[in-house]
């Protein structure tokens, strides 16, 4: 990765998810929160032809938006765009899963008042659990800005209660930074 920053949360989460899955034909990957595409693209790729991505939005906008990037970009088509919350996402997922990422708060160039909201984050985490394989991770990536700090506060609560023995959680935050840099926290099964 060209001058990568681990300072850069998404672009940490997307090393972090090379290191660890990287070069694997049988990858089966979760966007929760597909917004612009960005991320998407990244799991398409790391996934491979032979892998999969499902990925979901609320809003319209942002599945095409994803749609577009992904065409354009790829030769081969691994994905499925979802327009559903991420809650439900058993409707949809029933393999194991490798990998799943959110990047919560609003559609960056949108309405900042589409944001994401701790109950149905909480549900979807809470409904990716049982499906993640024995490698799985959920890599969820949160902003203060969009509730002044409800989300990460609501998130923290839960992720504090799992199972010990079954779970690892990592928290990791920018110390030294002004105007709330986000902050990410990796559920790792056991
Ligand atoms: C920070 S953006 C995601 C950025 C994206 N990963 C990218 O690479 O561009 C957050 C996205 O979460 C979406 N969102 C909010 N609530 C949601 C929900 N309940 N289910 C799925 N997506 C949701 C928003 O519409 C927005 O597009």
């Amino acid at each position: 990765m060209e001058n990568l920053k681990y300072g850069k949360i998404v672009e940490f989460v997307h090393l972090l998810i090379s290191q660890s899955y990287g070069g694997r034909n049988d990858l089966n990957f979760v966007d929760a929160t597909c917004g612009n595409g960005f991320d998407t693209l990244f799991l398409c790729k790391e996934a491979g032809p032979s892998g999969q991505v499902t990925a979901f939005d609320l809003q319209q906008q942002a599945v095409e938006r994803t749609n577009t990037l992904l065409s354009t970009n790829l030769n081969f088509k691994n994905y499925n765009i979802i327009k559903d919350s991420h809650e439900f996402i058993n409707k949809y997922v029933s393999e194991k899963v490798n990998a799943a990422l959110f990047n919560l708060g609003y559609l960056p160039f949108s309405d900042k008042k589409i944001t994401t909201n701790p109950s149905t984050t909480i549900k979807a985490i809470e409904n990716l659990l049982p499906l993640l394989d024995t490698d799985g991770r959920i890599y969820i990536t949160t902003y203060i800005s969009h509730d002044s700090g409800t989300e990460i506060k609501e998130i923290t609560n839960f992720l504090n209660n799992l199972n010990k023995s079954d779970y690892n959680v990592i928290n990791l935050r920018i110390i030294n930074k002004e105007n709330n840099p986000p902050e990410l926290f990796i559920v790792e099964k056991n």
